[in-house]
């Protein structure tokens, strides 16, 4: 395992394709606000997202669909004053991009001058491949995501696998590798059979980055409330627990709330003091200037 060094300063983006090379595993989990981006440095992951996925972790809906813009460019902005080493790539939401190349170049454009992101995410392949170049050719870098696309899952028959079948599995490929060709830097595989994956990742020059792919991807990427266990909805099969964070926080809130309660909170080192002649002047009702006064 090679880690970065916490004296380390940002991540040459162009660092990833060597770290391929290299076969040195490239570490990558979600951040939605300012203490999540610093942790996540501290921790020395090399890439921080800031997932639409918050549109649901953190932002309570249903699907990542609505997402707005203005959303993400805040959590963004957030993450990017705590994430200093890691590259911070933000997550261009439904409708940010879909239709068209000039409003993907303006809303790119947005998240690297507003919010100080390193680089950009699109999903899919198709019309998207027309937005990458796009993007590109403006100078901002792009992270691509295919298999599983979760604003498409409606029209993916919802949250599988995907790629499942020879023909789809081809399919797959040949889009990582138009993505490849029109410029991103890397490419998310998501929820898509590990022996498909290998296939990706051994055509491709960039490095791809799984979740719920299997362990020869170059990465791997895990949502960070489903990884501390701080999301208590339905995790995938794919998702590994490493804390259960939701009852941690639970069980301090409810011990906070019974020394609330029983009056045991706060106690004399959580208070502050005023000096004798100050109180005592303060509870005969007048001070030494308004005596003076008088
Ligand atoms: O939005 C997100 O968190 C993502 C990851 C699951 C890759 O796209």
């Amino acid at each position: 395992m090679t880690s970065r060094p916490a004296t380390a300063g940002k991540l040459p983006l162009t660092d990833l394709a060597d770290m391929k090379q290299r076969r040195d595993r490239i570490v990558m989990v979600t951040a939605y606000d300012f203490p999540s981006g610093r942790i996540a440095d501290a921790a020395g992951v090399d890439i921080v997202l800031v997932g639409d996925s918050a549109a649901m972790t953190v932002l309570g809906n249903e699907s990542t669909v609505p997402a707005t813009m203005e959303e993400m460019v805040m959590l963004t902005r957030a993450v990017t004053r705590g994430a200093h080493r890691p590259l911070v790539v933000a997550d261009m939401p439904f409708g940010s991009f879909q239709v068209s190349d000039e409003d993907a170049v303006r809303n790119g454009v947005r998240f690297l001058k507003e919010a100080g992101a390193d680089a950009v995410k699109v999903e899919g392949a198709g019309p998207t491949v027309s937005r990458v170049l796009a993007l590109v050719g403006a100078g901002i870098p792009v992270m691509g995501h295919l298999g599983l696309t979760p604003q498409s899952a409606t029209m993916l028959g919802g949250f599988r696998a995907q790629g499942r079948t020879a023909a789809k599995a081809l399919q797959l490929l040949a889009d990582a590798l138009t993505l490849e060709q029109a410029g991103c830097f890397a490419l998310v595989l998501e929820a898509v059979p590990a022996a498909v994956a290998t296939r990706i990742t051994e055509a491709l020059a960039i490095p791809t980055i799984g979740i719920g792919s299997g362990r020869s991807c170059d990465g791997q990427v895990l949502v960070y409330h489903d990884l501390l266990g701080l999301y208590e909805g339905k995790s995938p099969r794919f998702v590994k627990r490493y804390a259960e964070l939701a009852t941690t926080i639970q069980e301090a809130l409810e011990r906070f709330a019974a020394d609330v309660r029983s009056g045991s909170f706060p106690e004399g080192e959580h208070t502050y003091s005023i000096p004798d002649e100050e109180l005592a002047e303060f509870l005969s009702g007048s001070t030494t200037e308004s005596k003076r006064e008088a």
